[in-house]
């Protein structure tokens, strides 16, 4: 691994299933209690205000009885004595990374936290409840919603981030099951580009095959050891 210099991580739900934050697919996943069209595209916001408002301020709420696990710990070790380039492309809203010490980081569906004016652009930090039709702190129209990227809506940073999947020497992605694109895809493109491509992720996903090395386990247990391995090669 010392040929290795820059580094591009994604990261998915399970790597904050160990903090007690559920993923999206399968047995207990967000998406079993709820279909995806009714709180997670541009048009459930429009038709049902109500539902989808209160479907985000319950996981932002959530978000206070959570704490970083190890994986998130890791990751923030390994972004503080990495000489090399690092960009932690999270898929989550949560905001563990950040709070594990993060901070080359990008969060490319969005943050619970963020509110976002969707008459002029603006973003701000948001802790609590966010009602439909709440006033914008800045142009004061009453069109503040959660700053999530619905299904349908293109992700954010894309350019940084395929600039920094040009440049890596490696690709690690952790708790994703490969099932959502863009991001489902950054192996293929970091593989063209001739990164190395790792997955961490408790079983096999659905872009298993395209990785160099799968590694099966616990978020919690492999990237502490896969950082080690990194920070001690
Ligand atoms: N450690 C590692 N991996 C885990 C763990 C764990 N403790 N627990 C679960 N996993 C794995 C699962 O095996 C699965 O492959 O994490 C993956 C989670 O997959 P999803 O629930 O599909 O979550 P994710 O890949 O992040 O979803 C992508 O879909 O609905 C959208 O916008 C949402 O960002 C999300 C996107």
């Amino acid at each position: 691994m010392s040929d290795i210099r820059n580094i591009v991580v994604l990261t998915g739900a399970g790597v904050s299933a160990e903090s007690g934050i559920a993923t999206f697919r399968g047995p207990g996943g967000l998406w079993e209690g709820h279909r995806v069209e009714d709180v997670c595209t541009p048009e459930a916001l429009a038709a049902d205000p109500d539902l989808v408002h209160r479907f985000y301020d319950l996981r932002r709420a959530a978000l206070s009885s959570v704490r970083p696990n190890p994986a998130h710990e890791a990751l923030a070790r390994l972004d503080r004595a990495w000489a090399g380039g690092l960009l932690i492309v999270t898929q989550n809203v949560d905001d563990l990374h950040e709070r594990a010490g993060a901070t080359r980081m990008l969060h490319m569906h969005g943050a619970l936290r963020q509110a976002l004016c969707a008459a002029c652009g603006a973003r701000f930090a948001w802790a609590d409840a966010l009602p439909p039709a709440t006033p914008c702190p800045a142009c004061a129209a009453p069109a503040l919603r959660p700053d999530i990227v619905f299904f349908g809506e293109i992700p954010y940073q894309m350019e940084r981030i395929e600039a920094a999947l040009a440049q890596a020497d490696l690709f690690v992605s952790i708790g994703t099951s490969g099932a959502v694109y863009p991001a489902a895809g950054f192996v293929r493109l970091a593989d063209a580009y001739g990164a190395r491509t790792l997955e961490l992720n408790l079983d096999r996903s659905e872009g298993s095959d395209w990785f160099d090395e799968s590694r099966l386990g616990p978020a919690g247990t492999l990237v502490p050891q896969w950082v080690e391995q990194m920070l001690n090669a």
